[in-house]
């Protein structure tokens, strides 16, 4: 392990130097089939060749020029995006580099469309247990679990959590002190938990009775993860703002807001802003995201290889296994014990000959699937045995 790093993450022992499609390989040679898509990422495998070559193209041509100009490729991307979550409601998008700005930025709008409109006072946001929203003061704050809250205060003032699926709480708590109301339609990383049409759809009601600015984060959930561009269409409901990152540009940063009719033209000339934000690289790779993922047929796969991956854990009827969720390429499986062993030994078995195997935990003993969208049948196949082989061998 490097000495140079701040001590942050937990890490893995791999050192990767190379990727293909659903395989990493690390410094010794040693291969491993990737159930991980660097957390929902690399959504579309390692070293795809259309994305190799548009960001190639597009270094040689121009990466970046700051948000005082427009670059075509910048434009193009802003509108393929749009158009892509049109259906949703979507009229306009802010480009950011992360999930956590992104989900900054929603916040901010919603409470200057409730200060114009309302005044002061009414500036509280209101997110769901269990959520994650990211790692800045204010997203952890708006972060609903109690672990994130301690050692890093005093957080952003107006937060406050209710449970999921609680219709009585969300009805008492979105009063007149408050502005929005941001969830996950699938919590990820407290174990990939889909919130009830029920619950969302009252949501939506509620949030429209009250001119409160309905907040989707789908910066796991969103861009084709769950077999639809957003996991709100599955719900049927109309957000006013939608947040995506991590697979957006596949692999390159970026964050995006994306506001419907109310919340749209909120932001005005100065109200926000990022140096890097959607410039013309990662606006290149996003375009090549867009053309691949935003296709009926593409999406239609995306939601057969997830139908296959949850019958075959269930053909099992694995006696460790206590529970197993998912939609599209979005899996958690609740295991009878903790998960991290279970993520060592898929990696311990890579030696040169066997390959190992890369997943993510959600929680304690939830083992997480998001595999890249582009794996093969064969892979998946492959990368489910040798977690079939985990569990069996861990008694
Ligand atoms: C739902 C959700 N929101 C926000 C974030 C934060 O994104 P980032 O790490 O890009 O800031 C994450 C990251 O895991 C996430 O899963």
């Amino acid at each position: 392990m490097s000495d140079f790093f701040m001590n942050t993450y937990h890490r893995l022992p791999p050192v990767f130097s190379r990727g293909k499609g659903s395989w990493l390989t690390d410094i010794e040679g040693r291969s491993y089939l990737d159930f991980t898509s660097g957390i929902a990422v690399n959504c579309l495998g390692h070293g795809y060749a259309p994305l190799v070559t548009a960001l190639s193209r597009q270094a040689e041509k121009l990466i970046h020029t700051s948000n005082y100009f427009q670059s075509d490729t910048a434009r193009a991307f802003a509108e393929r995006l749009v158009k892509a979550c049109s259906g949703a409601g979507m009229q306009k998008v802010f480009l950011a580099n992360s999930g956590a700005e992104a989900n900054e930025g929603a916040c901010k709008i919603a409470r200057k469309y409730s200060l114009k409109k309302y005044g002061a006072g009414r500036h509280r946001i209101v997110t769901l247990k269990g959520s994650f929203h990211g790692r800045t003061i204010s997203t952890l704050a708006a972060t609903g679990q109690d672990k994130f809250h301690k050692d890093f205060g005093p957080f952003t003032e107006g937060f406050a959590y209710i449970p999921g699926g609680d219709r009585r709480a969300l009805e008492n708590a979105l009063d007149n002190s408050v502005c929005g109301l941001l969830m996950e339609p699938i919590q990820g990383e407290s174990g990939i938990l889909p919130q009830s049409e029920e619950f969302v759809q009252a949501a939506a009601k509620l949030c429209a009775e009250r001119d409160i600015l309905l907040m989707f984060d789908e910066i796991q959930s969103g861009l084709g993860r769950t077999g639809t561009f957003l996991a709100c269409e599955g719900y049927n409901v109309k957000p006013d703002l939608v947040t995506l990152a991590k697979g957006l540009a596949g692999g390159v940063p970026i964050g995006a807001v994306l506001a419907g009719e109310k919340a749209a033209g909120v932001f005005e000339s100065g109200d926000h802003g990022s140096t890097f934000g959607g410039n013309a690289l990662a606006a290149a790779a996003g375009l090549v995201v867009l053309e691949t993922v935003d296709q009926k047929e593409f999406l239609a796969e995306i939601r057969r290889k997830g139908e296959g991956i949850l019958s075959t854990l269930k053909s099992w009827n694995h006696p460790q296994i206590l529970d197993i969720r998912g939609r599209g390429l979005m899996t958690g499986i609740d295991i009878d014990r903790e998960a991290w062993p279970l993520l060592e030994a898929a990696i311990a078995r890579a030696d040169g000959k066997r390959n190992g195997l890369l997943m993510l935990s959600a929680g304690p003993k939830t083992l997480r699937l998001l595999p890249p969208y582009t794996i093969s049948g064969a892979e998946i196949d492959e990368g489910l045995a040798i977690l079939k082989e985990c569990l069996d061998t861990a008694g």
